[in-house]
């Protein structure tokens, strides 16, 4: 695992950028894996800049994001549909057909796994995959206990998960108890993972997946295996490393 290290916030989101503007300007059908969360927002500004400064096109742009909360739908501001229009799909020239972010809404929730991981299948590849990184080690929604070779599938979210991100919603009963994710094998069959990590509340999940065992009682410790993964975490997620 590559890991830079940065000053704050604001120059790991412009790493990232730099990095996917790269692959958006050599591959021909560039196929992006995304991520929500407050940690890659810094980046999505990013892209939408150089995108209205003319740098780049999302034209042949497919995009994959991680994951969905069961029972909310595109229009819920909770959404991760919503979160992904309004942050970057909105602001920038991606055929609307191209973003896919798997359906919270679906009569048949594992169907829509299926059909999603079938997608994902059919496009051949994630370039590179973006990744926040949960504090109890869950990356998408891959809770501690999950299998690694699991595939797209519904999970229940942990009590510590619905806690931290109880912040975007009016009250922890609304935060859904269930989610649809892309699966950790899903994941690691990507081509290169970028993985953000930011502010001191990081900082022991980061150094639990850089020294820690691989197991899956800690999701994010299967990074260590992947060829091609590049941490970016600013100054005070590195405090322990
Ligand atoms: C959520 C998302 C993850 C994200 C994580 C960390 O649970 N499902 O994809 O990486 O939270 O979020 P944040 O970046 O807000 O710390």
């Amino acid at each position: 695992m590559k890991i830079i290290n940065v000053k704050d916030y604001e120059e790991m989101s412009q790493q990232a950028c730099s990095m996917l503007l790269d692959v958006i300007r050599n591959e021909i059908k560039p196929v992006l894996g995304l991520a929500t969360g407050s940690t890659p927002e810094g980046l999505y500004q990013h892209l939408i800049e150089k995108y209205n400064e003319q740098k780049v096109s999302f034209q042949e742009t497919t995009t994959f994001n991680l994951d969905e909360y069961v029972g909310l739908d595109r229009h819920d501001p909770n959404s991760y549909r919503f979160f992904m229009n309004e942050k970057l799909f909105n602001h920038v020239n991606i055929p609307e057909e191209n973003t896919h972010v798997p359906s919270g809404i679906a009569p048949d929730p594992n169907q829509e796994c299926y059909d999603y991981e079938q997608l994902i299948q059919e496009a051949d590849r994630i370039d590179v995959q973006v990744l926040g990184l949960g504090l109890n080690g869950h990356i998408g929604f891959n809770e501690p206990g999950t299998p690694f070779n699991s595939r797209t599938h519904v999970v229940a979210l942990d009590e510590s998960t619905r806690q931290a991100n109880a912040r975007f919603f009016d009250s922890i009963n609304d935060v859904p108890t269930q989610a649809i994710t892309m699966g950790i094998e899903t994941i690691m069959e990507s081509k290169s993972i970028i993985l953000l990590v930011s502010g001191e509340k990081k900082a022991e999940p980061l150094a639990r997946l850089v020294y820690g065992e691989i197991s899956e009682d800690f999701p994010a410790s299967i990074l260590q295996k992947h060829e091609n993964v590049t941490i970016i975490a600013d100054e005070a997620a590195c405090a322990n490393l």
